[in-house]
């Protein structure tokens, strides 16, 4: 059984056949889907897909690139449903350099009043970071992050950087780019500590291949879970097994049947 850390469930991709997606993930063998809020109305209808199912959990936060929506009224508002039972962390907060939806100094004063957020609160963060990495390594480091610990998610970092996110007591997790040829992903998944892997889909978005460009959905972690076993010369069972112990101890999934 295997867990998918980072699915956007809520997104109207899926309005036509949620519930069809949702079950056929089940039926697939994962046994929990963490979906990921992007800002208060996605993190609002992850909260009621969550409520509906009760092997979906869901994280709530505002995504770089929605920085501009964080004032202190929304930041309230966010701490009310951080504090629902379903909710297992802050995010996707970070930064995001290749997009730039927001200007840096919007998107770096939201990751940081997040960031503290989590740590008023207790809750590990999900982490985006896209083309920014010195900048969000500055802001990890000076708000005290390891504190709260959490999740790289969509890693792309290069060795160095998986290095430092490691000893600062952060998960690692990769999508479907690890089943991409060549890819530059799978050689760090390869690597990390076993205790510091997680899997995740990204969905809809980054769909492994065969079905690379189409619409990813949670069913498809299998293939990135396959990918990363053989690269790490060990079994699907195994690393499912591994990477489920972290989902649990991250997120503290109290469920005893994972
Ligand atoms: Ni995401």
């Amino acid at each position: 059984m295997v867990i998918d850390t980072h699915a956007h469930l809520d997104f109207r991709h899926y309005d036509s056949d949620r519930p069809q997606v949702i079950e056929r993930a089940f039926q697939n063998g994962l046994s929990a889907i963490i979906n990921v809020g992007v800002d208060l109305e996605s993190s609002k209808a992850c909260l009621r897909l969550s409520e509906e199912h009760q092997d979906l959990y869901t994280v709530v936060g505002f995504h770089p690139h929605h920085a501009e929506q964080v004032n202190s009224s929304t930041l309230t508002q966010l701490t009310a449903l951080a504090r629902l039972e379903k909710v297992v962390a802050i995010g996707e907060i970070g930064l995001d350099y290749y997009r730039n939806y927001a200007p840096h100094s919007t998107q770096k004063d939201a990751f940081r009043r997040q960031i503290r957020l989590a740590r008023k609160l207790k809750l590990p963060i999900v982490v985006h970071i896209r083309q920014a990495y010195e900048d969000a390594m500055t802001i990890i480091e000076e708000e005290g992050a390891s504190e709260t610990g959490g999740v790289l998610h969509c890693f792309s970092g290069d060795d160095a950087e998986a290095r430092w996110a490691i000893d600062r007591g952060f998960h690692l997790s990769f999508p479907g780019v690890v089943t991409f040829p060549r890819s530059r992903a799978l050689d760090i998944a390869a690597s990390v500590p076993p205790d510091r892997l997680l899997l995740e889909t990204d969905c809809p978005f980054l769909a492994p291949h065969p079905y690379r460009g189409k619409r990813n959905e949670p069913s498809y972690v299998k293939l990135v879970a396959q990918s990363i076993a053989r690269a790490r010369g060990t079994t699907f069972e195994k690393l499912a097994q591994e990477t489920t112990d972290n989902a649990k101890k991250v997120f503290r999934l109290s469920n005893t049947k994972y």
